[in-house]
């Protein structure tokens, strides 16, 4: 068998979600029945040398799964910068991991791109579609990759689902409605928190929104009966301000999908716990598919008959629970980046630019068509 390909990452910022996509990229690939692609770890960078050597030493002390990647050297070589450039100038760096807040991630990513690095940057992409557009426009004029981390596309369950709807066991969409919701109890956090910081790009609809997207895209823009995969259209938005720094609490939209005749509504709320059973559901003419909640991970899918007999006779439950062996989930995305650039893909097809564009323009409209602070703020899009 062939040795796999080894991708080199550069990790950008040292918080929460960069610690546990790191983690991942520890965890034995064959976990996953993975043995073409393999992942190392050239560099992090942070603001501060300390908090990047901090994140490096903490990484190594790991327990399993990820003392696994430990053990066989995916740090023995992890470089500590105390500044992203160094890690965007890295010579031994491939591809750039970019884990900010919202409001930075253009600059960020620019910054990576312009110095010649593939770059994976988390959800939401960017803080308006000014920003994405420019950004595609340097990795198409450079020839580099480009991807968001909407991780749970890559998950097996998102294939699954997927296959029922191209099945047609469930026959056409008509009425869609996904929700991400959790109570962060917000009194308790500071002001500064990048979740209630307009300049950090707070409130749920970025932070959460990207969640009952990517499922109306997945069931609904890529449904085979979508056949010409026009962009959705906003038909209602509304948002909740939170008072103590005007960012929005609950969001909420209406897309209409002309081609299947389906419409879904779209919700984030920062005050209430998502619903256990059922975060996504989408009803169809021959029966229910509902998705359980976390709406970013989740693990259970069923297939709902309706109450008359027409259709699907028989309620049916499909668990893709992901272990604990495998992670936190987060290197299914990895993998698919890796396999992108060692074949030469400037875009993945699993996640393509495009779609990234789509759920970019609800965030545009939503926040454009609310009252919070951010109603008007701009971007950092040619700058
Ligand atoms: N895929 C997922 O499941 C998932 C989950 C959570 C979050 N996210 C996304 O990941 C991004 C980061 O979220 P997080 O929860 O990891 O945030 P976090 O814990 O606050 O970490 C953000 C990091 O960004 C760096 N940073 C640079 N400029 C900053 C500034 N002005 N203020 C604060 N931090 C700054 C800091 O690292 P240094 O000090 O090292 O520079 C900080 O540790 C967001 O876009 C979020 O939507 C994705």
């Amino acid at each position: 068998m062939a040795a796999p390909y080894t991708l080199r990452w550069g990790i950008i910022s040292t918080g929460w979600i960069s610690t546990e996509f790191t983690e991942d990229l520890l965890v034995d690939p064959a976990t996953r029945n993975v043995n073409d692609v393999a992942h190392v770890v050239e560099a992090v960078g942070s603001r501060s040398l300390e908090s990047a050597q901090k994140f490096i030493d903490k990484l190594k002390a790991a327990p399993e799964p990820y003392a696994w990647g430990v053990a066989r050297g995916a740090l023995d070589k992890t470089k500590a910068r105390a500044s992203y450039q160094e890690v965007y100038d890295d010579p031994d760096v491939d591809v750039v991991y970019i884990g900010t807040p919202v409001t930075h991630h253009h600059k960020d990513a620019k910054a990576a791109l312009l110095a010649g690095k593939h770059v994976v940057c988390e959800k939401p992409f960017t803080f308006d579609l000014a920003e994405l557009d420019e950004l595609i426009a340097i990795a198409r004029e450079k020839k580099l990759f480009l991807m968001e981390a909407v991780w749970t596309r890559f998950h097996p369950i998102s294939y699954a689902v997927q296959d029922v709807l191209a099945s047609g066991v469930l026959g056409r969409p008509r009425r869609y409605a996904a929700d991400f919701s959790k109570d962060f109890k917000l009194e308790t956090k500071p002001i500064s928190h990048r979740l209630l910081a307009p300049e950090l790009g707070g409130g749920g609809l970025l932070d959460m929104g990207p969640y009952p997207s990517v499922w109306a895209m997945l069931t609904l823009h890529q449904h085979p009966l979508n056949t010409k995969r026009t962009p959705p259209k906003v038909v209602n938005t509304y948002q909740t301000i939170y008072s103590r720094t005007g960012v929005d609490a609950r969001s909420r939209w209406v897309l209409e999908f002309e081609e299947l005749g389906a419409e879904g509504i779209l919700m984030t709320d920062m005050l209430c716990q998502n619903f256990k059973e059922g975060a996504v559901v989408l009803q169809c003419e021959e029966g229910d598919l509902v998705i359980e909640s976390p709406p970013q991970k989740p693990g259970v899918f069923h297939i709902v008959p309706h109450e008359e007999v027409d259709g699907v006779k028989e309620r049916s439950t499909h668990d893709y629970t992901i272990p604990a062996a495998q992670g936190h989930g987060l290197a299914f995305e990895a993998d698919a980046v890796a396999r992108c650039i060692r074949d030469g893909q400037t875009e993945c097809p699993r996640m393509p630019l495009d779609e990234s564009r789509i759920v970019q323009s609800w965030f545009d409209a939503v926040r454009k068509n609310g009252r919070t602070v951010m109603r008007d703020m701009e971007g950092t899009a040619g700058k």
